[in-house]
């Protein structure tokens, strides 16, 4: 059975992708900030049986080392991890003239070192899979090639720590090519989440229900990639 770590499980895309992965079979190892709280997730694990819940906020290293020793107590090997937890529209991250140092840099270490940092924590349990995998659930506004100077845009944390994100997931694919991993970054769609609102082009379940098939089809010719939700290649 494949072992599946996923941050940020409890609402939102990491909740469908925990439901995905958990109700085709793989044990889901899902993340969380407040496990108590995270109603929905409790229920899956309940009706499954094929969830864990951690408690891990991915931006203390004494939360991730926490959740890494727990989840290293029940398995030898993690298959997957998806790096999903992610924040937008934090206040100064937006606009030249709103931002500030520490805002930029909350951002950053938000979506961008925290991953890599999560990566980190559970490399050697990634090490032990026959086919490890790692996944960035990162965004379009990550790529030079959406933020083009006509749009307008000023989403400057958001923006910049997801072009990190993406960086950190090359250098994953690059340092790790010759050791079996494969590492992706995806852009999820625009979805109908808390962060991306009522208005958004697909549910959840869409966009989970693609990242799924994307990631259980996962080639090695395929590292240091770039996908949309639905598996088509993403320009950087
Ligand atoms: N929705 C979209 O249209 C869209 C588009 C492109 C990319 N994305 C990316 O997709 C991912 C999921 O987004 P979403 O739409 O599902 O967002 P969401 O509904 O706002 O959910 C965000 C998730 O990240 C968790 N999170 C945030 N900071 C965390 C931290 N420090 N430690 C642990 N968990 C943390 C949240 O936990 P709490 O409940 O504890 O806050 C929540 O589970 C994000 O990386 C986002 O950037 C989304």
């Amino acid at each position: 059975m494949e072992h599946v770590v996923i941050t940020g499980a409890n609402r939102g895309i990491g909740l469908a992708l925990a439901t995905v992965f958990a109700q085709n079979g793989a044990f889901v190892h899902a993340c969380c900030r407040r496990p108590s709280d995270a109603t929905e997730l409790n229920a899956l694990a309940e009706s499954t049986g094929q969830v864990d819940i951690h408690g891990l906020d991915v931006t203390s290293d004494e939360s991730i080392q926490q959740a890494v020793q727990a989840i290293g107590s029940e398995v030898k090997q993690v298959d997957l991890l998806i790096n999903n937890a992610g924040v937008n529209n934090q206040p100064g991250t937006r606009g030249l003239e709103q931002l500030s140092r520490l805002t930029l840099n909350t951002m950053i270490d938000n979506n961008a070192t925290s991953a890599l940092i999560v990566t980190q924590a559970l490399y050697p349990l990634l090490k032990a899979s026959a086919h490890p995998r790692v996944a960035m659930i990162s965004s379009q506004i990550g790529a030079m090639s959406w933020v083009e100077p006509s749009r307008g845009y000023k989403g400057y944390g958001y923006a910049m720590s997801k072009a990190a994100m993406n960086m950190a997931a090359r250098v994953l694919a690059s340092e790790l090519s010759g050791a079996g991993f494969t590492v992706v970054t995806i852009h999820p769609g625009w979805v109908r989440t808390d962060m991306g609102g009522d208005d958004a082009d697909i549910s959840p379940e869409e966009s989970a229900a693609g990242i799924h098939r994307l990631l259980t089809t996962l080639t090695p010719a395929a590292n240091g990639g770039f996908f949309k939700w639905n598996g088509e290649a993403h320009p950087w």
